[in-house]
């Protein structure tokens, strides 16, 4: 296949069998980092222009802005840049430098807020820098990542599909949580099946997301300091909180005993099924997506330095062996675990 654009380049069957992660069954990612932006995100933002450009929102002469933690801003970065739509988008300090980097290579404007909101986090802020842009510039478009129906569609016609034509129905299926996108567009695809998958929606402990309060977070991707406007929680799916200095261990651990660098949110989702482990059968198939690569990550997560600063030295010590789970150390990272 000879593509007509860089977003049209998708590694959409990419599943990786992690042998002896856990004991009792057997876990695969669903890798979603080898396509041109790095990161599932490219299937959202194609998502999301499309979705404005079909309403008529969109027409040639609109410029586009957004606000992103870094891997949505590179993905639309990627679109826009083939679309020729001139693009703004609004990060702040907990994006990685290097994914800053790419979305101005990529063509974009980029503005870094460092104001924290009432939670202390940075997305409220963002979202009024966004605010402010789109009142003084009638000719700016928003393609609101976090309520746009198109977010979550996206993920159902390509995420599911993938994951159900490439891998087959799981017993188990472990999903990040940032907008909720990824994770409701594969409920509803899942739900509409109606087969035997369980799925987990895996936060970071600080993210309001599941309802608990706000804490301070270093790593993007996963998390939100305000409610998700996606999110519909009906009971439908088990919800795990994982801190970020876990997420930090298994990240650097799959590295190591697989030879894969992962992103974040990754080592996130795969903290949540180890957490989980003594909850599921032996023999089931576990899945869990694996939203971008550790490349982006090499000067946080992979920076002894860096870890160190934030959550202490033993982080770097007391790397757990993924075969024995971690138990649950707090009642509050592991909720509705029924
Ligand atoms: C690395 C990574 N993982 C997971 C997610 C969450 O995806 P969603 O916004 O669909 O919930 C994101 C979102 O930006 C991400 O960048």
């Amino acid at each position: 296949m000879i593509a007509d654009h860089a977003f049209e380049l998708f590694g959409e069957h990419a599943f990786l069998a992690l042998p002896g992660f856990t004991e009792a069954f057997g876990t695969t990612l669903k890798i979603e980092g080898l396509n041109p932006a790095g990161s599932i995100k490219l299937k959202t933002a194609r998502g999301l222009v499309e979705a404005l450009e079909r309403s008529g929102r969109l027409v040639p002469s609109s410029a586009l802005i957004e606000s992103t933690s870094g891997n949505l801003g590179i993905a639309l970065a990627s679109v826009c840049a083939a679309k020729k739509y001139p693009l703004t988008l609004v990060t702040d300090p907990n994006a990685n430098q290097a994914s800053i980097r790419a979305m101005r290579a990529l063509g974009a404007e980029v503005i870094v807020v460092t104001e924290r909101d009432a939670n202390g986090g940075f997305l409220q802020t963002r979202i009024d820098c966004v605010r402010r842009r789109l009142s003084a510039d009638p000719n700016l478009v928003w393609t609101d990542q976090y309520a746009h129906p198109a977010n979550p569609a996206s993920h159902r016609h390509s995420t599911a599909v993938e994951i159900m034509t490439g891998f087959g129905l799981p017993d188990w299926l472990f999903i990040g949580t940032g907008t909720a996108g990824t994770l409701m567009g594969c409920v509803h695809a899942f739900r509409d099946v109606g087969g035997p998958t369980r799925i987990v929606a895996v936060d970071t402990v600080g993210s309001v997301t599941f309802g608990r309060a706000a804490r301070a977070r270093h790593i993007p991707g996963l998390g939100s300091s305000r409610p998700s406007q996606l999110l519909r929680d009906d009971g439908s799916f088990i919800k795990v909180l994982v801190p970020e200095s876990e997420t930090v261990r298994t990240c650097r651990q799959v590295a190591r005993r697989y030879g894969l660098l992962v992103g974040g949110s990754t080592g996130t989702v795969l903290s949540a099924v180890a957490r989980l482990a003594p909850a599921i059968e032996p023999g089931s198939r576990v899945l869990a997506v694996s939203a971008d690569l550790g490349d982006r990550y090499l000067d946080t997560i992979y920076n002894d330095d860096w870890v160190a600063e934030r959550y202490g030295s033993e982080v770097l010590r007391d790397e757990p062996d993924a075969a024995r789970p971690a138990p649950v150390r707090r009642k509050d990272e592991l909720i509705n675990h029924a």
